[in-house]
């Protein structure tokens, strides 16, 4: 039932570095495989961007062991890579933190997850198989 309501659907994530987050995103990868993406809200450290932070702290964390172990390294990386995207951003800022660069990455995803909801409905329109209501949160 879940899976069905969230087939499709692309997802903007909060707090995926971490402990309940890190879970989450485990978890809808596992067990919802037609999850469109799962866009992840992700701030820079002093350190690290916030695509380093995705590989270091969520990818490399044990929560993904097992999937890693079901799926193997390469086509847990293929997922990874085909469902996950960072949107480097901090909530408690004004503007969400956004650089210029995060802002078009932002209108980027916009479009292209408006062009895949064209051609999904393109597509259920011409197999008439069921009704496609597809709500994005980016
Ligand atoms: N763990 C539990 O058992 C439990 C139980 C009930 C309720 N909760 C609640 O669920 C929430 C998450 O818990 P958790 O254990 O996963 O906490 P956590 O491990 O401390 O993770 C907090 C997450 O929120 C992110 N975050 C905080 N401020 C942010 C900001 N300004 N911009 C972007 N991201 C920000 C953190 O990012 P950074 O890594 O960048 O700091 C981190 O990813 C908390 O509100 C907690 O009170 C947790």
């Amino acid at each position: 039932m879940i899976e069905e309501g969230l087939a499709g659907k692309t997802i903007l994530i909060t707090g995926s570095t971490g402990f309940l987050g890190k879970s989450l995103v485990e978890k809808l990868l596992r067990s919802v495989p037609s999850v469109a993406r799962l866009n992840l809200a992700i701030r820079s450290s002093s350190r690290r961007s916030a695509q380093e932070r995705l590989e270091r702290e969520v990818l490399a964390s044990p929560a993904f062991r097992r999937l890693k172990e079901e799926l193997g390294e390469d086509a847990f990386r293929r997922l990874a890579e085909d469902k996950l995207a960072v949107l480097e951003l901090d909530l408690g800022r004004p503007g969400l933190g956004l650089s210029e660069a995060g802002r078009a990455e932002r209108r980027l995803l916009n479009d292209i997850d408006k062009k895949s909801t064209e051609a999904t409905r393109k597509a259920t329109l011409t197999t008439a198989k069921c009704d496609i209501r597809h709500t994005s949160v980016v």
